[in-house]
């Protein structure tokens, strides 16, 4: 059941596992640097005793490589203790030293094993593990789940949480814990969401939730939405091709709801008073990786509706350089997981000075969305492939919705703009379907393209983040090299990287007033001047683009705004179809999580 669940979570990311269970007064258990199968072997050869309790992990290496003896769960030296650990021990070299200096001897190099240490201490003070843990908390700086077993006290679980994820599954006569709910939807869809700083108390029969004070917490049960076939491949050979697919279905879902009969927009979700909404005089995006690239799309949409202007800035890099952020700034974190630590870190940042923070998430009750004013939940169902693809066009699609919201709300549009424009906005699933099914071109291209050393992807305006995401995917997946660049930045120094046969992607916007389309038209010839082989996305009906084009896709016709959740779909899966025909693994790429819950 722990192994299942495990391979459940494997799609987050990892490099070692492991598992313990408490047997007869007694732990037992194994752990093995690599994949799951690794761990599954072992445990075939050295079967574990039948056990009711026990806890499994899958790491990815912070403190110390990714070898048997790092892997969790870590012992106590008596072996009546183990714990697993998510997060990072900020003060561990500290509590090291002090625990070496009493004579305790590591078997790790992890920060987490000094945990099973002062656990184990602790239960020598109070027999009681959860009282244990909650002395242990008081200690650990930085942010953690801990979970961890007693061999004397059966059929208890206690855990710990401190800004990184964990939900209780609430089953009858079993309850679960996981940072995932997708670990135990086979078994249960009743949840409970845990809150900062809280001890949960498990048995088969209740759930004890406290705080680290040792108060009673209030906590909120919720039923999961979807069900394990939502998280299975669903006749697809990789999660990440099936996603791709589900973008119509992800991008309809988004939508669904949020506009009334008279085309007003009504996002019920959105907490913030509606005079602090009118007063809102800058807005600030944060997100990392795809989620970043949704915001920078996103910025010329916002400013545009609203004329509120918009930055967008890496999580990672934003508290760091003391940003500018008052009463009236709006702070968007944008967040498919809901649990990226650059981004929670970056909204608590805003918070703390005072400024209004809306999530756009994929996560019922993940930590951003609940330490966030309100919520936008992109409802793209689960995201297994650790490359996002729905979610990127879905989170764009909350961001539009945000932004037209905010131009409604501020009266920056009449509402039969803002009708108009929602309406450009529902017809994009079937647009997005359409050209679901005109992909075959792209795997010949991949099929052509699959001894290329370098890709180049070309944008400008919103064509330029979708460059950005092309070559993400690319790189992610295929690890390949590739960059985006703004089109018109190329003759400032990366035309300098072209030369005969090199792949380009051009994104192109649709033929306008502006002179934009004819700007990226003359970008593509300075490519093909020096030899590029052009890979060229513009409207089906534009010819001037076509002749431009070693090879063409043509895009359903619709406005510039709009473009990107149309162009990126043979972007995402041109990376696709390369990765799989070079063999990778395309939903868990080398070195990369789905979830990145350490700054
Ligand atoms: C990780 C993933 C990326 C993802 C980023 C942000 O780095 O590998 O695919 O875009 O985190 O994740 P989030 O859950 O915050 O959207």
């Amino acid at each position: 059941m722990i192994l299942a669940g495990l391979k459940r979570l494997e799609y987050r990311g990892y490099d070692s596992a492991g598992i313990t269970v408490v047997a007869d007064g007694q732990l037992a258990g194994q752990k093995k640097a690599g994949k799951l199968a690794n761990l599954t072997a072992a445990l075939e050869q050295e079967p574990l005793p039948e056990s009711h309790q026990g806890i499994g992990h899958t790491r990815w290496a912070t403190h110390g490589g990714p070898t048997d003896a790092n892997a969790h769960p870590h012992w106590s030296m008596d072996n009546r203790v183990a714990i697993v650990h998510n997060g990072i021990i900020e003060n561990f070299a500290q509590l090291r030293s002090e625990l070496m200096a009493d004579g305790v001897v590591f078997r790790s190099q992890t920060d987490s094993e000094t945990v099973a240490h002062l656990l184990r201490r602790a239960l020598d003070q109070t027999n009681d593990l959860a009282e244990a843990m909650r002395q242990v908390c008081q200690r650990l700086e930085g942010a953690f789940t801990l979970v961890a077993v007693d061999a004397t006290q059966p059929d208890r679980v206690v855990a710990a949480r401190r800004s990184s994820p964990l939900v209780v599954g609430v089953g009858e006569g079993e309850n679960f814990l996981a940072s995932d709910v997708a670990s135990f939807i086979e078994y249960t869809r009743q949840a409970i969401e845990l809150g900062q700083d809280q001890i949960v108390d498990i048995t088969p029969t209740t759930v004890n939730v406290t705080t680290f004070d040792g108060a009673v917490a209030e906590v909120r049960p919720y039923e999961i939405e979807w069900d394990l076939t939502a998280a299975e491949k669903g006749g697809y050979d990789w999660f990440m091709r099936k996603e791709i697919f589900e973008q119509p279905q992800a991008a309809a879902d988004t939508l669904l709801g949020r506009v009334d009969t008279s085309g007003r927009l009504h996002l019920d979700e959105m907490r913030i008073d509606p005079a602090l909404l009118r007063s809102i005089d800058k807005i600030v995006v944060v997100a990392c990786g795809t989620a970043y690239h949704a915001g920078l799309v996103a910025k010329y949409a916002i400013e545009h509706w609203t004329r509120i202007p918009c930055e967008v800035e890496l999580a990672s890099e934003f508290r760091y350089r003391d940003p500018i952020i008052t009463r009236t700034t709006l702070v968007v974190g944008i967040s498919q997981s809901g649990e990226t630590m650059d981004t929670l870190m970056a909204i608590r940042h805003a918070r703390e000075q005072h400024a209004a923070v809306i999530s756009i998430c994929n996560t019922n009750g993940a930590t951003i969305p609940r330490e966030s004013d309100a919520v936008i939940y992109t409802h793209a169902g689960p995201e297994i492939g650790v490359a996002s693809t729905k979610c990127f066009t879905a989170q764009i699609i909350a961001c539009y919705l945000l932004g037209l919201y905010l131009a409604q709300e501020q009266g920056m549009k009449f509402g039969d703009e803002i009708v108009t424009l929602v309406r450009e906005l529902t017809a994009i699933p079937d647009k997005m379907a359409d050209l679901l099914e005109r992909l075959e071109p792209v795997e010949a291209l991949a099929e052509e393209l699959l001894s290329a050393e370098s890709v180049i992807f070309l944008g400008r305006h919103v064509g330029y983040p979708i460059a950005l995401e092309g070559a993400l995917k690319l790189k992610e997946i295929s690890y390949l090299h590739a960059e985006g660049f703004a089109a018109g930045e190329l003759k400032h120094g990366p035309i300098a990287l072209i030369e005969p046969g090199l792949p380009v992607f051009v994104v192109v916007p649709p033929p306008g007033r502006d002179s934009l389309h004819d700007k990226v038209i003359s970008n593509i010839q300075e490519v093909r001047a020096r030899g590029a082989q052009t890979i060229v996305l513009a409207e089906s009906g534009d010819a001037a683009a076509r002749a431009q084009a070693d090879h063409f896709f043509g895009l359903p016709a619709g406005p510039t705004l709009f473009q990107p959740l149309l162009a990126i779909i043979p972007l995402q899966f041109f990376a696709c179809e390369i990765a799989t025909r070079k063999g990778y693994d395309v939903d868990q790429p080398r070195n990369l999580a789905k979830s990145v819950t350490v700054e």
